[in-house]
Formats: structure tokens, sequence, C-alpha cells
């Protein structure tokens, strides 16, 4: 007992002669506690609160390591000109060969280990925990949390909402994780001083290659054959009529082995090198490069391309294709007004039996409004009067069911905060109405080699389409056995 308050004692005298040390004392003893409770409360029961993480990890934390740090300091290199020479190797010679002499420090060494074991073990609990903390969907979903509302919910309303973020963003491996670091520092300082863009800007041209993200989960050279594509759309009529597109899509496979890389995969096979020039937002490309396995390159140009990224005058990027090319929305996917509708009806959230329902919710939601609460109001209002003026017969549970799902498509792909409007993000998995987008950025005709080789724009390319906006499509009577 006497030795520990003898040790204590003479700790507490040594930080007593620096003021840096004092602080850094007060510092710490003030933080300790807190910061223990907090990791221990935050790794037992795993608080998905992102404020309470952030304060942990980026206030607390870095406080306690700084008051540690001046503790230190302070002790062994602040005291006054004496103990300057406390490191020096003449001085710890004369304290370990004179007994007396080394008596007194041998208590500071005692207490100097247990302190730093103890601060070790701290040290590592929040390294460990803020590592986690700082990998976790709530920091990066929910920290900034308007700027990333869109990001998050459009992700949540995916089928990657159990992936997390980390695992498409980051990757595995520390210098990713240390890339990931120094660019969400710029990040958050962009969101503390509101210099953020909004929207925010796509492509990421940052991102990790694929290579090391997707494919940790999916093997395109595993995939094979076809894949039936049934599309429900519904008119804007009285009986809000159920339309269907079916597609035979031709998944094929980027091959491995025995197996021949064939259809949309193909282009991710090792065997063929895909590289392009596109403008900046990866919207047009003058130039594509086919390198197959034995060496022969072809390469497509595209004069009407080129002008415009001339006219445009940002030059181009040269990128080698991978999945994100195509799949630039595996999860932020934000649907166009149509498709959230017909979702929404198919899924029943909307009640296709009220008449004009696809008409009325259509008007609805493609209206401007300034807030996302602004959006909620005007939608129910828009609805609830149009029904009470034209069909007041019309039961009201239904339509109240009716109308949380028209909110719903609005709230889940709709903005305005970061002026996220309808089709404000492209989705290049297909070519649109309009053939402009997507696949037709290369395979729009246009795209020919010297020797006359042109990227196919022939419909049967990459689908086989079986009906196309037909009610009750003959197609489908057959697959059912009707
Ligand atoms: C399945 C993989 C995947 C997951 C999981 C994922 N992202 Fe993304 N994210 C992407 C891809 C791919 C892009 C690039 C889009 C582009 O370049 O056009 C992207 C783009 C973004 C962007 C840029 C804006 C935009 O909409 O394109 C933000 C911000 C973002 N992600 C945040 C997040 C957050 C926050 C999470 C977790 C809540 C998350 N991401 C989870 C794949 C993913
Ligand atoms: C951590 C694993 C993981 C990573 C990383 C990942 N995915 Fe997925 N992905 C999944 C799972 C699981 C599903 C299946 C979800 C389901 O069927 O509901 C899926 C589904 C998909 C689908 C099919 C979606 C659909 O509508 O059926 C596509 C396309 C896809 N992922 C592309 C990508 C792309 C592109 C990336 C990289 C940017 C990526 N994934 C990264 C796990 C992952
Ligand atoms: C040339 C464009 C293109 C490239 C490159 C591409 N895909 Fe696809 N992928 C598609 C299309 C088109 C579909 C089918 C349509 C859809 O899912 O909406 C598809 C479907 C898928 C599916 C769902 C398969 C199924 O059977 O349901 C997964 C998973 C997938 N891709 C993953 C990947 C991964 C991983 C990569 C990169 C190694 C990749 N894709 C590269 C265009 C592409
Ligand atoms: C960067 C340019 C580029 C984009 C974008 C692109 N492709 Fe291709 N694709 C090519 C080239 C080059 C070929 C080889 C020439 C050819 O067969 O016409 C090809 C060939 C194909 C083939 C034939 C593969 C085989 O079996 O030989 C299919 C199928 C295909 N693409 C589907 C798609 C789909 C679907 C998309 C959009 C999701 C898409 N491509 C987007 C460049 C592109
Ligand atoms: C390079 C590949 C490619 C070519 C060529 C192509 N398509 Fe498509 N098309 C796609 C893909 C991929 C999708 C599906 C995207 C998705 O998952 O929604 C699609 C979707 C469609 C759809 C359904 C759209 C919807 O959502 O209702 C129709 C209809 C269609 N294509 C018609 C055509 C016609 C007509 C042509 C010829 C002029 C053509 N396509 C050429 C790749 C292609």
């Amino acid at each position: 007992m006497k030795k520990i308050s003898a040790l204590i004692d003479a700790f507490f005298k040594g930080i007593g002669r620096s003021r840096v040390s004092v602080i850094g004392a007060m510092i710490v003893t003030v933080t300790f506690p807190f910061l223990l409770g907090l990791v221990l409360i935050d790794g037992i029961f795993h608080i998905d609160n992102p404020y309470l993480g952030g304060f942990i990890y980026m206030v607390l934390g870095p406080a306690f390591m700084l008051g540690l740090v001046m503790v230190f300091v302070g002790l062994f290199f602040l005291k006054g000109k004496e103990e300057v020479r406390l490191f020096t190797l003449e001085y710890l010679r004369e304290h370990f060969t004179d007994e007396t002499r080394f008596n007194r420090v041998r208590k500071l060494i005692f207490l100097g280990v247990f302190l730093t074991g103890v601060n070790l073990f701290i040290i590592a609990l929040l390294g460990y925990s803020g590592y986690h903390y700082l990998e976790s969907n709530a920091f990066c979903g929910k920290f900034c949390h308007t700027v990333m509302n869109p990001e998050y919910t459009a992700y949540q309303n995916s089928p990657h909402s159990r992936v997390h973020c980390v695992e498409c963003h980051i990757g595995s491996g520390a210098t990713w994780f240390v890339k990931s670091k120094i660019s969400g520092a710029r990040q958050l300082a962009a969101v503390a001083l509101n210099t953020h863009p909004r929207p925010i800007q796509t492509p990421v041209h940052g991102l990790r290659p694929a290579k090391e993200t997707c494919e940790e989960c999916h093997r395109p050279d595993k995939f094979h054959g076809d894949k039936l594509f049934v599309k429900n759309k519904y008119l804007e009529d009285e009986e809000n009529t159920l339309n269907q597109t079916v597609l035979l899509m031709k998944i094929g496979s980027a091959g491995s082995g025995t197996e021949q890389p064939h259809g949309i995969h193909w282009h991710v096979a090792e065997e063929n090198v895909i590289t392009y020039k596109a403008d900046h937002k990866r919207m047009v490309i003058p130039e594509v490069t086919l390198t197959r396995a034995d060496g022969t390159q072809v390469v497509y140009r595209s004069e009407d391309a080129a002008a415009t990224v001339e006219e445009e005058g940002h030059g181009t990027e040269t990128r080698e294709m991978d999945c994100v090319y195509c799949h630039n929305r595996p999860t932020h996917i934000y649907r166009s007004a149509e498709q959230a509708l017909n979702e929404k009806i198919t899924d029943g959230a909307i009640d296709r039996k009220i008449p004009y329902i696809k008409r009325q919710a259509m008007e609805a939601i493609t209206q401007k409004y300034a807030t996302q609460e602004d959006a909620e109001a005007g939608i129910d209002n828009h609805l609830r009067n149009w029904y009470r003026e034209n069909l007041p017969e019309l039961d009201q549970a239904q339509l109240n069911k009716s109308i949380a799902g028209t909110q719903e498509a609005y709230a889940k792909n709709v903005f305005p905060e970061m002026k996220i409007e309808w089709d404000t993000y492209v989705n290049h998995i297909g070519h649109g109405t309009d053939f402009d987008i997507g696949c037709f950025r290369c395979h729009d005709g246009m795209h020919e080699s010297e020797s006359g080789e042109v990227i196919s724009a022939d419909c049967d390319t990459c689908h086989a389409v079986l009906a196309e906006d037909e009610s009750d499509p003959e197609i489908l009577q057959t697959l059912r056995g009707e």
C-alpha cells in the first residue's frame, strides 16, 4: 500500500513540475471515465446512433490521446534544464548503478509500465471500436444526414441493403482504408463548411476497381444462360390497366475453363479487355478498343461522339470497362416516377382498384416541391381533393393507404434538399426509351472500326423481346401452361 502511494506521489510530483503535463492530466482524468463507459456500452449494446459514435471516436477519443501525449511530453521534455538529461545514456547509467537512486526511478518505471499498460488497453479498445464505427453504415449513411440521405435511402430500397457501404466503397486492405479516410476527412470538411456539391456529382472517379469489390461476392465467370424479365406497367386509364413487357435477357457468362464467354457478361471475360475513352460524365464515348486474347485489337470510333466531346471541351478519360460501367446504380437505385409507381401498384402499396389512381398519383409526384415535408403534404392534398370532388363515395381507408404509398414513391427517390429530382441520376443498365444511354453509348451502330466492323445495335444482341407493352401477353400464358 505504502509503496503504491509513494509511487503515485512521485508520479504526480513529476507531472506537477510541468504545466503541459498538468493540462494533459486534467484532460485525461475528465475524459477517461466517460470514454471507458461509452466505449464499453457501445461495444456491448451496439448503439446505432451516428452522433454518439461521432462523439466517442471523433471527439472524446482524440482528446484522451492528446491528453496522454501532453502528460508524457511534459513529464520528460518540458521540466526545466536539469531534467532534459533524463533520457541521456549517462543519466540512466548513473541511476541504475547507484542503488538508492535506482530505487527512486524504479518506482517511476513501474508506474510508467503499469499506466502504459492501462492506456494501451484503452487505446486498443478505442482503435478497435473506432475502426468498426468508421466502417459502419451508421457513420457512412447517417452522420452527415442531409448529404447522405439520398444514397442511404436508395441503398436501403435495393437488393444490396444488407451489404455494408464499405464493402463496395473501401473493400479489404489497409491502403484503401487510409485512402478512404483521407478523402473522408476532406468530405467531412466540405460538409462542415457547406461547400459540397448538390447533388453529389457522378460518376465517382476514385471508386475502387470493381474486381476488388463486386467480384469478392459475384462471379460472372460462373453465370450462364438467359434470364426472363417481366416488367409490369400500369396505364393512366380508369382501370389502371396492367401491361407487361417480357424480355429474355442474354445474361451470358464471363467464361472460365471450358465455358466460352458469351452474352452480356462477355465484356468482363478475362480474355477480352475493353478500354474506352469517355467524356467526364461517361455519357459520350468516342472510342472503344477491344483487345482479344491473341493480342489482336479492334478500335471502334464514332465521329458523332467525338464531335460532342469536342464541343463539351472537358477532354476524355480512358478506362477499362468493368462492372460499374453498366451497373453504375447497383444499390443507389433512383427509380423514375413511372417505375416507382409501377412498383408500388404491383406490391399493393397503392390500390389498383381505385379508378385513375395511376394518373392522379403521377400528377401528384411530378409536381415541384421545395422539401420532402412539402411533398408529403402536397401529395396528400392533391389526391384527397381530386377524389373528394370526383369520387366522393370512395372508401377512405383504401385512399389513405394509397396516399401513403404515393408519398413513399416520392420520398424514396426525390430529395429536393440535395437537388435530386426525378431522373437526376442516370442508370446505365439498359438504354432508356430514347436509346441514348447505357448500352447505347457504344451499341448505337455508329461505332465503327477501320475495317468496317460495327458494335452491334441489333435488338437481338442482348435480349429477345417476347412481348412489349401487352395486356395478358400470350408468351406468359404459354409459360404458365394456360
Ligand atoms: C453494392 C455496392 C455499394 C454499396 C453497398 C454502397 N455503394 Fe455507394 N456507390 C456504389 C457505386 C458503384 C457508386 C458509383 C456510382 C457512379 O459512379 O455513378 C456509388 C456512389 C455513391 C455515392 C455518390 C453519389 C451517387 O449516388 O452515385 C455516394 C455518396 C455513396 N455511394 C454513398 C454510399 C453509402 C453512404 C453507402 C452505405 C449506406 C453506400 N454508398 C453503399 C456502390 C455501392
Ligand atoms: C458483400 C457482398 C456483395 C458485394 C461486395 C456486391 N454485391 Fe451485388 N449482390 C450481393 C447479394 C447478396 C445480392 C443478392 C440480393 C438479392 O438477391 O436480394 C446481390 C445482387 C446483385 C445484383 C442483382 C440485383 C437484382 O436486381 O437482382 C447485381 C446486378 C449486383 N449485385 C451487382 C453488384 C455490383 C456491380 C457490385 C459492385 C459495385 C456488387 N454487386 C457488390 C452481394 C454483394
Ligand atoms: C456490359 C454491361 C455489363 C457489365 C460490364 C456487367 N454486367 Fe452484370 N448485368 C448486366 C445486365 C444488362 C444484366 C441483366 C439486367 C439486370 O440485371 O437489370 C446483368 C445482370 C447481373 C447480375 C444478376 C444476374 C442474375 O442472374 O440475376 C449480377 C449479379 C451481375 N450482373 C453482376 C456483374 C458483375 C459482378 C460484373 C463485373 C464483373 C458485371 N455484372 C458486369 C450488364 C453488365
Ligand atoms: C464501352 C462500350 C460498350 C458498352 C457501354 C456496352 N458494350 Fe456490349 N460490346 C462492346 C463491344 C466492343 C462488343 C464487341 C463487338 C460486338 O460484338 O458488337 C460488345 C458486344 C456485346 C455483346 C455480344 C457478346 C458476344 O457474345 O460476342 C452483347 C450481348 C453486349 N455487348 C451487350 C451489352 C449490354 C447489355 C450493354 C449495356 C448494359 C453493353 N453491351 C454495353 C462494347 C460495349
Ligand atoms: C446492347 C444491348 C441491347 C441492345 C442492342 C438493345 N437492348 Fe433493349 N434492353 C437492354 C437491356 C440491358 C435492357 C433491360 C434493362 C433493365 O434491366 O431494365 C433492355 C430493355 C429493353 C426493353 C424494356 C424496357 C422497359 O423497361 O420496358 C425494351 C422494350 C427493349 N429493350 C427494346 C429494345 C429494342 C427495340 C432494341 C433494338 C432497337 C433494343 N432493345 C436493343 C439491352 C439492349
